[in-house]
């Protein structure tokens, strides 16, 4: 099946072309600037989902999209974009794609929300609350089956433009954060659902990483001492973590993903053990990245 990727050539579409190539899909990459990888079999259209008239002909023939395209926090804390181009982009572009997704009669979006939505005092967060309400709107018609995914932060240690050392994105995502490939996986178990279940109402599910952390750890942190609890499950870790700059006595936030795990069977596979393991291996330079995988190393 064709399937569009809003925003493809971006982290989270680089990330998904090669699953979807390998999963029998054709991956649609629709953005405004060509994609870095574009691996044999997938296809780009340089456009843009604010451009109402030509829309509806840049999805004829796909069978579901993927709705990534829109400004995030990061855009918002470096002044990059501002109110207008926030509206723009994350609620209108929303608005038509999902007006155009229906006029051509494709049934199947998931959509790419984010946990910012939980701290409304920000242009991004508004945004996006107002765009799960459209999501919501038209997935309460028959006609239309969706989903709204919500990461919390996923941009990869490869985005250098972000994380210029693998210490810097590993000290982000210490404090929490879910990895590109856990939110990769979460979209195809969604299309994969859309394709076989009528949804009444888009369900709404929070995607988190994995962690070793029980919720009794987490509820008497350190109660044997600073750094206590990193040394149950790192302790041959702790000189590494903490040269590398990363607080042992830190305690991270654990999200409620229990929806995700019942929908879709979610199953987050890296946490800080994995973190930990790379840092080990790679130091600063991190793990190299097979941008034509799409993915780390296995
Ligand atoms: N990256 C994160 O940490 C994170 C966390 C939670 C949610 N999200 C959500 O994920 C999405 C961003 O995904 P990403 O991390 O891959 O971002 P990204 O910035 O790497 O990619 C976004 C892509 O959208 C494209 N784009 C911009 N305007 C467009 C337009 N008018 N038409 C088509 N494409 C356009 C950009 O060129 C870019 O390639 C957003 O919806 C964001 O709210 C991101």
């Amino acid at each position: 099946m064709k399937i569009l990727l809003t925003g493809g050539s971006g982290d989270l579409g680089q990330v998904l072309t090669p699953r979807l190539l390998s999963t029998g899909h054709t991956p649609v990459i629709l953005d405004i600037r060509p994609p870095a990888h574009r691996p044999p079999g997938a296809t780009f259209i340089q456009g843009s989902i604010l451009d109402r008239d030509r829309l509806p002909e840049y999805l004829a023939g796909c069978g579901a999209i993927v709705h990534i395209a829109g400004w995030h926090g990061i855009h918002e804390s470096n002044g990059e974009k501002n109110a207008h181009e926030f509206f723009d982009l994350n609620v209108r572009g929303t608005f038509e794609v999902f007006e155009a997704a229906t006029s051509v009669g494709i049934d199947r979006i998931v959509h790419i929300s984010t946990t910012s939505v939980h701290r409304p005092t920000t242009l991004y967060a508004r945004s996006k609350i107002l765009a799960e309400q459209i999501v919501t709107d038209y997935g309460a018609r028959q006609d239309m089956n969706a989903i709204i995914l919500r990461p919390r932060g996923f941009i990869p240690y490869w985005n250098r433009s972000v994380y210029t050392r693998y210490r810097d994105w590993a000290q982000w995502f210490w404090r929490g954060a879910v990895h590109i490939d856990d939110v990769a996986s979460a979209v195809m178990q969604s299309l994969d659902m859309l394709g076989k279940q009528q949804i009444d109402r888009p369900p709404v599910l929070t995607l988190d990483g994995a962690y070793e952390y029980t919720d009794n750890d987490l509820a008497h942190w350190d109660v044997d001492g600073p750094g206590s609890t990193f040394r149950k499950y790192y302790a041959q870790h702790y000189d590494l973590a903490v040269s590398f700059g990363l607080d042992p006595t830190v305690r991270p936030t654990k999200l409620d993903i229990s929806e995700a795990v019942r929908w879709l069977g979610y199953k987050p596979s890296y946490g800080m053990a994995n973190l930990l393991a790379e840092l080990a291996t790679y130091g600063d330079q991190g793990p190299p990245h097979d941008a034509a995988a799409g993915c780390r190393p296995a």
